[in-house]
């Protein structure tokens, strides 16, 4: 028998990658009880709404698509930078249906994003040492003594950002932005007119004239709502168990529980431990999860950790997400991807492709070579293709600003470019040009997937 979970459960097991050095536990607890009073940031009958659409990519009917910062910040909180993620996203989605021929499901990387594991615990410059930087809802990111203490008024303030980033997220999604008919306005106008600004446009001129033409025999917005929104979910690491554990709440008409702080959340690469506090709290609540599969995770790991996650073998409710750097992926993924399709496991299969070729430039910038990030994201797809299982989404860490913080590209940004405008408080992210080309070479991919299967049939 598996021992009775509570929000609270995990607190009786191994915790790693949560700061221990609050100075006043009491102000600690205190914002703890503040969280537990606000509202929810999301409903169950969104969490559920999700699971039901990412089982429709677990059967192989949609892709999903995921992505948004590595960390959320204060100080880059603002109407824009929202703005520019969504609308980057809706370009991806936009470009993906259109070359799948099927619906894909919008994740953002955004509205709680805030707490990253760090590989140490302590950061050293010269002959000074302080603790590390684990995200703006724990600590402050400048080397100063005083910004690395963990501040618990800074959960507060995590809450309230995400509750006003998810407040604008709903009018973008719902309001009108997202509408179809507004295609060509989302371009993203940026002086570098690369080849994947041409080909978005010849693209939106395609889809404009096919809304022309489904408006000439009927088809509105006004008969169909759908054109003019989008269903747009949020997700991001549950790492700060007590943060999540103060947003858990049982759902009044069921008495599950949720997760109310986002819609979905993941498990890191560093916190999958099965007799560990992450994996006890999430496997206690309903929300959709998706579990991160680096490259050290064995099958028999990987089967016990989804037996846990997902008892009921529920379609929709476990995302895997494979991490494995370009040069490991064709190694490491088959033997997962085996297992859980020869064990019946009803999983989804998605691809991050950005934290297995994270590199030190020359000059210490910490970036990523965008040719490798491909590389690893068509290992997937060949993989999943050879083991005959659904190659679902991509998981990306991106920005619609246009930063240099990953190599490569149309732009051919090199290592001497990063200190232009690297602006990640974490990781280095694709950029709005970066991330709309990977978005079409995955949507070739999709395509010429698409069209063997209208042959076969
Ligand atoms: N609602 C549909 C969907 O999400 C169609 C749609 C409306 C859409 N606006 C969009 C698709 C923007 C992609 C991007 O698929
Ligand atoms: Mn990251």
């Amino acid at each position: 028998m598996t021992p009775r979970w509570t929000p609270a459960s995990w607190r009786s097991k191994p915790v790693s990658q949560m700061p221990t050095d609050y100075p006043d536990a009491t102000a600690l607890q205190s914002a703890e009880e503040q969280l537990r009073a606000y509202p929810p940031l999301v409903f169950a009958g969104e969490a559920r709404r999700l699971t039901s659409r990412l089982a429709e990519v677990e059967a192989g009917r949609a892709f999903l698509l995921q992505g948004g910062d590595c960390a959320e910040s204060f100080k880059e909180f603002s109407t824009d930078n929202i703005r520019d993620t969504f609308r980057l996203i809706l370009q991806m989605a936009v470009v993906l249906t259109f070359a799948g021929g099927r619906p894909v499901v919008k994740v953002g990387r955004i509205a709680g994003q805030f707490a990253k594991p760090r590989s140490s615990s302590v950061e050293q410059i010269g002959d000074v040492e302080l603790p590390s930087y684990r995200g703006d809802i724990v600590n402050g990111m400048a080397f100063e003594a005083d910004e690395r203490i963990p501040d618990p008024n800074r959960l507060l303030k995590a809450y309230h950002q995400s509750s006003a980033t998810l407040n604008l997220l709903r009018s973008f999604a719902e309001g009108g932005f997202a509408d179809l008919h507004n295609i060509h306005r989302w371009t993203l106008n940026r002086a570098t007119e690369g080849g994947y600004a041409a080909r978005y446009r010849e693209l939106t001129d395609k889809i404009g004239e096919s809304l022309d033409f489904m408006r000439a025999v009927g088809v509105t917005p006004e008969s169909h709502p759908d054109l003019s929104r989008v269903e747009f979910f949020t997700s991001h690491e549950a790492l700060l168990l007590n943060v999540e554990e103060a947003l858990t709440r049982p759902d009044p008409g069921t008495g599950e529980w949720f997760d109310t702080s986002a819609h979905m959340v993941w498990i890191g690469e560093r916190t999958r431990q099965l007799d560990g506090a992450h994996i006890e709290f999430v496997r206690g609540i309903r929300n959709p999860v998706g579990l991160k599969c680096g490259p050290t995770l064995e099958s028999d790991d990987l089967l016990a950790l989804i037996d846990t996650l997902n008892p009921a073998n529920e379609p929709g409710r476990l995302t895997l997400i494979g991490r494995f750097g370009a040069d490991k992926a064709a190694d490491r993924l088959p033997a997962l991807m085996a297992a859980t399709k020869r064990e019946g496991k009803r999983v989804a299969w998605s691809i991050d492709p950005m934290h297995g070729n994270t590199q030190k430039a020359h000059n210490g910038f910490k970036t990523r070579p965008f040719e490798r990030i491909l590389a690893e994201v068509r290992s997937f797809i060949d993989v999943a293709e050879a083991e005959g299982v659904h190659p679902g989404g991509v998981h990306l860490e991106m920005t619609g600003q246009d930063v240099t913080e990953c190599i490569g590209g149309a732009q051919a940004l090199t290592e001497d470019d990063l200190s232009s405008r690297y602006h990640t408080h974490c990781d280095p992210r694709l950029n709005a040009d970066q991330a709309l080309e990977l978005a079409f070479l995955v949507a070739e991919r999709l395509k010429s997937a698409r069209t063997k299967r209208s042959e076969a049939a």
